[in-house]
């Protein structure tokens, strides 16, 4: 009796080594461009998607969330925690992996790691909303919160927004001195500053990207003049926000997904009711963007199941003719569905 896995009970797993290789394949600055672009394609058919806040499991400590949705064809999930003070103890922030399945059959068409993914899927979304809300002409980014998101979202503006300078703020000095290290090269002016206010001195996008589980304010009212555009990253989840509430009373809010940003998001600090534009209208053409130079405005940032889905199905899509995947035994199919017990049986020793 044959013991060999039937076809579909192995599926591609996406390994952290892999998926190093195709971002480097692609080349990193296409990957965001291209999935930026995915991330938008996706959005444009928003009614279409199942959402839902994503499930959160909080301790003192960290969150774990799960983050499901599907398209109606594909389901996906995500599976992420936010730790911040893992970094401390030499781990990462945040760690993820997420799979697609068919809706049809429910059986999982890929596995993928979703760390790495995952800071690029952020940056593409930061740079997507940017580029239908940032001033004309941006050219220069502060970013605030030096970690492991940092050059990933400097990169993604670059690509996807054309700005040629970034200037770097964060409380501990040796995060700083690593991304100038690493974005020695990347074609990037790369300022090095004393401050938050010292790194957003003439930039027209600031991103915020810090870890505290504690409310933190990063950002004061002062510190943040007209015309700028806000990419508020680091604030993703209840009692976790970096914007003082006086910058969002004078900001246009621009959100992903209003039912799980009000719980996550910078607006957890304002009224249930306060209004807020949804990005994929935006997109769509429902919604107003930046009207006005002088205009400021925010991407509450929290990250939504629907970017992670774009993210998964454009690797699904890139490894296409390549060997950049495993084929992990993950799926018991026996040929008579039936006779699992008897499949069981036949694999004794
Ligand atoms: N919105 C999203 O879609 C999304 C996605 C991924 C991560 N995140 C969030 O982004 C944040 C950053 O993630 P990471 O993986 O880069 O974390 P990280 O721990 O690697 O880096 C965080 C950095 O912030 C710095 N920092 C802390 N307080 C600061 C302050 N007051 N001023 C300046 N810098 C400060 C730390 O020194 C550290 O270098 C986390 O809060 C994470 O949960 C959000």
């Amino acid at each position: 009796m044959a013991l060999t896995p039937s076809p579909l009970a192995y599926v591609p797993f996406v390994s952290v080594e892999n998926m190093m290789k195709l971002v480097h394949r692609v080349g990193v600055e296409t990957f965001l461009k291209e999935l930026a672009d995915r991330i938008e394609d996706d959005f444009r058919r928003w009614p279409l998607f199942d959402k839902t806040p994503r499930v959160a499991a909080h301790s003192a400590d960290g969150v774990i969330e799960l983050m499901p949705t599907s398209d109606g064809e594909t389901y996906g999930f995500k599976y992420v925690n936010g730790h911040p003070k893992n970094m401390k103890d030499g781990l990462q922030t945040v760690t993820a992996f997420g799979l697609l399945a068919s809706v049809e059959t429910g059986y999982p068409v890929l596995l993928s790691e979703m760390t790495v993914l995952t800071a690029l899927r952020t940056a593409a979304m930061s740079a997507m909303a940017a580029r239908h809300l940032a001033p004309d002409n941006a050219r220069v980014m502060a970013m605030i919160g030096n970690g492991a998101q940092a050059e990933f979202q400097a990169l993604g503006m670059k690509a996807v927004c054309g700005i040629d300078t970034v200037r770097l703020w964060d409380i501990d000095r040796r995060a700083t001195d690593k991304v100038v290290r690493n974005l020695e090269g990347s074609g990037l002016t790369v300022v090095a500053c004393a401050s938050a206010e010292e790194a957003m001195e003439g930039a027209q996008i600031v991103t915020t990207c810090t870890a505290d589980k504690q409310f933190a304010t990063i950002l004061t009212d002062n510190m943040v003049g007209a015309g700028v555009h806000l990419n508020a990253v680091g604030g993703d989840c209840p009692g976790k926000t970096e914007l003082h509430r006086d910058i969002l009373a004078r900001s246009t809010i621009f959100v992903e997904y209003p039912e799980q940003t009000r719980i996550e998001g910078e607006i957890q600090q304002l009224d249930p009711d306060h209004p807020v534009t949804e990005l994929w209208q935006v997109i769509t053409g429902d919604a107003p963007g930046r009207t006005g130079p002088d205009q400021l405005t925010l991407f509450d940032s929290v990250g939504f199941a629907v970017e992670d889905f774009s993210a998964l199905t454009y690797v699904r899509d890139k490894l296409e003719g390549t060997d950049l995947f495993d084929k992990l035994d993950l799926l018991a199919d026996p040929d008579d569905p039936r006779d699992l017990f008897g499949m069981l049986q036949r694999a004794a020793p």
